[in-house]
């Protein structure tokens, strides 16, 4: 019977099948999410990607309505920030859902990170997913940076101060010196209104833009391959008759379920910070940035939001500036090699012996330690830590080479085994 509801419904059919016939939706649909297969054993360490996703959106949608009322302009920058604090309706939630999110991201995709390094994600055939990974986690490092530049506040100005005046380590080279690249960067003699144009253009456009450009990469990359999972093997090598692989189920709707429950979790926990600690104490909004920024007044203790503590603490360690700089920019890309520097016959950490397991667990203590002493004061007993978990840090990547030569690892099932 042609009810009203049977009438629409065909009428969205018509309109979908209108749609499908000129843009691939359907297809895209089936491809990757009703007949993209991934393991049935995903744990919790898998609630990250799709985590990192939402941190991402919540960025950019809170961005854009930070960017209506945000004045880009040395004189009148932290005043917009104020008045979007105090005077536009739900603009204080706006601006701690951004601020509080920056963290946010950075936690997810620190947890997203140290799950490829639990089960080798980052081992053939996924080696670009690693590297699209990496080129995220750069842009994301100078996006942050970018941002906190913004407010104009004290920290604003002379964490950009700091970290821009670490490019003049370079020497004079003949075709480039450290302290031209660094008038260039700044685009004045001092960090100054140009500096904070120039910032507020990359941003709030180009590297947002790199970003989604890159995750796109990340996931078509992913999609290439298919997902790894907690015991490291292959589940395209086990498919039934019809070609599906036995020990995979289909990412929607199994694992946006899962994923829908992780975002649930995330989002109290996230709403908990935003509204009852969206400064973190210090730790996601530093008190002196409350102050507006001052060439005059150098604050007394200088340095970055949690997430780039590890690198501040390696930094601070050399007492070389350039070798400070050097061996800080080491750290980062060292991660790039991962996929070749891991040498051991399986992938996942279940069936590596204990000392691959003590050595992965070293390198998060030494990431989490150095990431408290980038916060620290920098007393020489701080430094001197700071000296030897950066060794603790580096060894761990040595230890991806020479480890496996000796160590026995467990036999590798066939099929994946159940989650835990
Ligand atoms: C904006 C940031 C990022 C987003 C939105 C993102 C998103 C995703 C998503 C949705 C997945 C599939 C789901 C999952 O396996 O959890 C994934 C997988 C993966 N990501 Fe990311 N990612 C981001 C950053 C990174 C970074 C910084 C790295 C490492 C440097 C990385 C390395 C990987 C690896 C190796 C996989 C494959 C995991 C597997 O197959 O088991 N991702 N990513």
């Amino acid at each position: 019977m042609a009810t009203p509801a049977n009438s629409m419904r065909s009428t969205a059919s018509k309109v979908g099948y209108w749609v499908d016939q000129r843009l691939p939706i359907s297809s895209l649909w089936r491809d990757h999410m009703s007949h993209y297969y991934a393991a049935k054993n995903f744990n919790f360490w898998y609630y990250f990607g799709s985590l990192s996703l939402l941190a991402l959106v919540i960025q950019l949608v809170s961005g854009i309505f930070l960017t209506m009322f945000y004045k880009p302009d040395a004189a009148e920058a932290f005043a917009s920030v104020e008045y979007i604090m105090r005077d536009v309706p739900f603009g204080w939630l706006i601006r701690y859902i951004h601020s509080t999110g920056a963290s946010a991201f950075f936690l997810v995709v620190y947890l997203h990170m140290f799950r490829a390094m639990l089960y080798g994600s980052y081992r053939t055939p996924r080696e670009l997913i690693w590297i699209f990974g990496m080129l995220i986690y750069l842009v994301l490092m100078a996006e942050a940076f970018l941002g906190y530049v913004l407010p104009w506040g004290q920290m604003s100005y002379w964490g950009a101060q700091v970290i821009i005046s670490l490019f003049g380590a370079i020497p004079d080279l003949g075709f480039i010196s450290g302290d031209a690249l660094v008038e260039w960067i700044r685009g004045d003699f001092s960090v100054s209104d140009a500096t904070l144009n120039r910032f507020f253009a990359l941003h709030v456009v180009a590297l947002p833009l790199s970003l989604l450009m890159l995750v796109l990469l990340h996931i078509t990359a992913l999609h290439q391959v298919g997902s790894n999972n907690p015991d490291g093997i292959e589940i395209k090598n086990n498919k039934d008759a019809t070609g599906k692989p036995v020990d995979g189920i289909a990412f929607h709707p199994y694992y946006t379920v899962k994923d829908l429950f992780g975002v649930g979790v995330f989002l109290i926990l996230f709403a908990f910070i935003i509204f009852f600690a969206p400064d973190g104490g210090g730790l996601l909004l530093e008190h002196d940035n409350f102050v507006p920024a001052n060439p005059l007044v150098t604050p007394a203790h200088i340095k970055p939001v949690w997430y780039f503590t590890p690198f501040f603490a390696i930094l601070k360690a050399v007492p070389d500036k350039l070798g400070g700089v050097i061996v800080m920019g080491a750290a980062v890309m060292v991660l790039f090699f991962l996929p070749w520097l891991d040498r051991s016959p399986v992938k996942s950490i279940r069936y590596k012996g204990w000392l691959s397991k003590l050595a992965l667990g070293l390198f998060v203590i030494s990431f989490i330690r150095l990431g408290m002493l980038g916060m620290g004061q920098g007393t020489p007993a701080q430094l001197l830590e700071s000296q030897v978990w950066t060794i603790v840090y580096f060894a761990y990547f040595i230890s991806l080479l020479i480890i496996p030569r000796f160590e026995s690892t467990k036999p590798v099932p066939d099929r994946v085994t159940s989650s835990h």
